[in-house]
């Protein structure tokens, strides 16, 4: 173990002598200030996003800080998110908003986000996301009847997503609710055939009675009295026909000055073709990555610090007994998986 020692040193004695005013140690993606970066920044994208889900933080997996003077910092994170079961106009706090299972096929964000830290004050400069699904063999080989993503323009998700709107609007005394957009549909056919769908909609001004008389006529209510919500409905085709709807108002918000006004970019929609929503839609900015290539140029930066710690660790454990089961310092990037892998 001691020649072990000498010879890391050794190697690293001269990389020490080349480099004259060796930078402070890099953040490690679990540091706590990385931590509360990585939250201004889940902040942001959500208050920015027009459409789908709100997304929760699963990993950092890069961070990288460059000064520029004093109390003055970019910071540049690269963040793994989850989608969440919250759509993005409800009121829930991401907090307390669940993270949507493995089993529900689940939506991966990947997103560069651009930080400057300004007299300990955190501000997002830039951001750049894309969201994919995971792919349908990783859900299938861990659960091969589980309802996988289908599209939403799928003929029997349209019927679905059509019925159950007609069947909560024959309920309902209140306010006739128009689609805004489907936010998510699942189909399974083992044991049973059952269509799961999601979608947010609108009140509009008119009753439900009313809208029978004239649907063209009803019209979304106007911003200071706009009225969001969103319905789940389960549709089983097989072994017996069954149709079941919830739906539920948000009631009038108020938009915080922090986040945009989010129902600007949700218009009546059903895009051809997709089974999840894109980040990429509403944050789109290569500003946001460091290199074009998004890639952090840190390997080496990195590389280096391990090395450093790894010989730390090394001389310590020669100085202090360990306890049994030791486990050496993790990697500083990237960081702990908060949910699940995928
Ligand atoms: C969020 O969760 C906290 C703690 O569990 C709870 O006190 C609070 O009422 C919840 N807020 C909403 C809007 O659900
Ligand atoms: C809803 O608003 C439209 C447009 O302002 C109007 O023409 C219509 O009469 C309204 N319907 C009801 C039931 O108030
Ligand atoms: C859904 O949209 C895609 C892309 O536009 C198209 O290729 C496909 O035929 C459509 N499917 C149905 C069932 O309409």
């Amino acid at each position: 173990m001691k020649a072990l020692v000498a010879l890391i040193l050794l190697v690293q004695l001269p990389v020490h002598k080349a480099v004259p005013a060796a930078p402070p140690a890099p953040l490690g993606c679990d540091d706590p200030e990385s931590e509360a970066a990585a939250e201004v920044a889940v902040s942001y994208i959500n208050g920015h996003s027009h459409h789908g889900y709100k997304f929760a933080l699963n990993r950092i997996e890069n961070i990288r800080v460059l000064p520029q003077g004093l109390n003055n910092d970019i910071i540049f994170l690269e963040l793994d998110l989850l989608e969440t079961t919250c759509h993005i106009l409800s009121p829930t706090p991401l907090a307390n908003c669940t993270v949507r299972s493995f089993t529900q096929h689940a939506v991966e964000g990947d997103c560069d986000v651009k930080l400057q830290k300004l007299d300990g004050k955190l501000s997002v400069l830039a951001s750049k996301c894309h969201s994919h699904a995971d792919s349908r063999e990783d859900v299938l080989q861990l659960c091969p009847d589980c309802p996988l993503l289908a599209s939403w323009n799928d003929t029997e998700v349209l019927t679905t997503v059509t019925a159950a709107l007609n069947d909560h609007n024959s309920k309902t005394a209140d306010a006739y609710l128009r689609l805004l957009e489907i936010g998510r549909a699942n189909i399974q056919y083992e044991p049973a055939h059952i269509v799961y769908v999601e979608f947010a909609v609108a009140a509009t001004n008119c009753s439900a009675a009313e809208a029978g008389d004239n649907v063209e006529a009803c019209q979304l209510l106007p911003d200071d009295q706009s009225n969001f919500g969103f319905c789940t409905a389960t549709k089983v085709v097989r072994p017996s026909q069954d149709l079941r709807v919830d739906c539920q108002l948000y009631g009038h918000q108020v938009p915080t000055p922090d986040s945009q006004d989010t129902s600007a970019g949700l218009v009546p929609s059903v895009v051809q073709g997709f089974i999840n929503h894109n980040l990429k839609l509403s944050h789109n900015n290569p500003v946001a990555s460091e290199s074009s290539s998004s890639e952090f140029p840190t390997s080496m930066l990195s590389a280096k610090s391990v090395a450093k710690r790894a010989v730390a660790a090394v001389a310590q454990h020669d100085k202090v007994p360990h306890p049994v089961g030791f486990v050496p310092p993790p990697p500083p990037c990237p960081g702990k998986i908060r949910h699940f892998k995928i």
